[in-house]
């Protein structure tokens, strides 16, 4: 049986005053012993604090990115080994809005998947595609594209180490969240291509995932769970998600 599990992907948002005020609300509402793994990402410099704040509690926590290098001259560059050495369990690679504005492409994001798992940290690879894409009937190509740059480099034991996030462009900060069936075609493709030994790797959608959406999303088969930008900043919206997947 695959976890269920909720990832709150923060971005550039939320003050150091909110993040602790976030992340009490978060720890005091999701006390106890549930199924469904519940994790944020909140921005680097707020990671520290993060791991104080939620040492009481079963929330997990990771970071927005890591760098492809061990160590070195990297300047601003972030290893895996030190979000490890900080407590995080997860680091998101290949969110989309890395890959269009810091120029991402789907090599890079496979050498920091590489980074990752070759330390122990579990990366959650975002795909999906643009609008004009889906438009023009590329979606499959796609994100086949991107998962098999992360195959190519790690071999399918390697991806079924992370987790996937499917993440349409179109539906990232807009409101529009892909239906339950659409989200579901692409999800059972990601785990036809991920092959047997991705049996058990999560696979999350997300875009616009909101408290009143989130139950259809996760009743669908290969809907593992979600990836919740927004929403993840506010606590009860945050939570009911989380009680969804549940
Ligand atoms: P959203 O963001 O929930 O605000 O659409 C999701 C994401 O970018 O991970």
């Amino acid at each position: 049986m695959r976890r269920p599990t909720v990832v709150g992907n923060w971005k550039m948002n939320a003050s150091f005053a909110q993040t602790t005020e976030l992340l009490a609300g978060l720890s005091e509402g999701w006390s106890g012993v549930h199924k469904a793994e519940v994790a944020v990402c909140p921005p680097y410099p707020y990671l520290a604090k993060t791991a104080e704040l939620l040492e009481q509690s079963n929330i997990v926590f990771g970071s927005q990115d890591v760098s492809q290098h061990e160590s070195g001259a990297y300047t601003g560059q972030v290893s895996a080994d030190m979000l490890l050495d900080l407590g995080c369990k997860y680091a998101i690679v290949g969110h989309s809005e890395r890959r269009e504005y810091q120029g991402e492409s789907s090599e890079l994001v496979a050498e920091k998947f590489e980074a990752a798992i070759n330390k122990g940290l579990t990366p959650i690879l975002c795909v999906g595609e643009t609008q004009a894409e889906r438009e023009s009937e590329l979606t499959f190509d796609v994100v086949g594209q991107q998962l098999r740059a992360v195959i190519d480099r790690c071999g399918l034991e390697g991806v079924a180490k992370g987790v996937v996030a499917y993440e349409p462009v179109w539906a990232i900060g807009t409101g529009l969240s892909a239906t339950p069936e659409m989200a579901q075609d692409v999800h059972a493709y990601i785990r036809e291509v991920l092959g047997p030994e991705g049996e058990q790797t999560a696979i999350l959608y997300g875009g616009s995932v909101k408290p009143d959406t989130a139950a259809a999303l996760f009743a669908q088969q290969d809907i593992d769970g979600a990836l919740v930008g927004g929403a993840s900043l506010k606590v009860e919206d945050f939570l009911a998600i989380c009680r969804a997947a549940d």
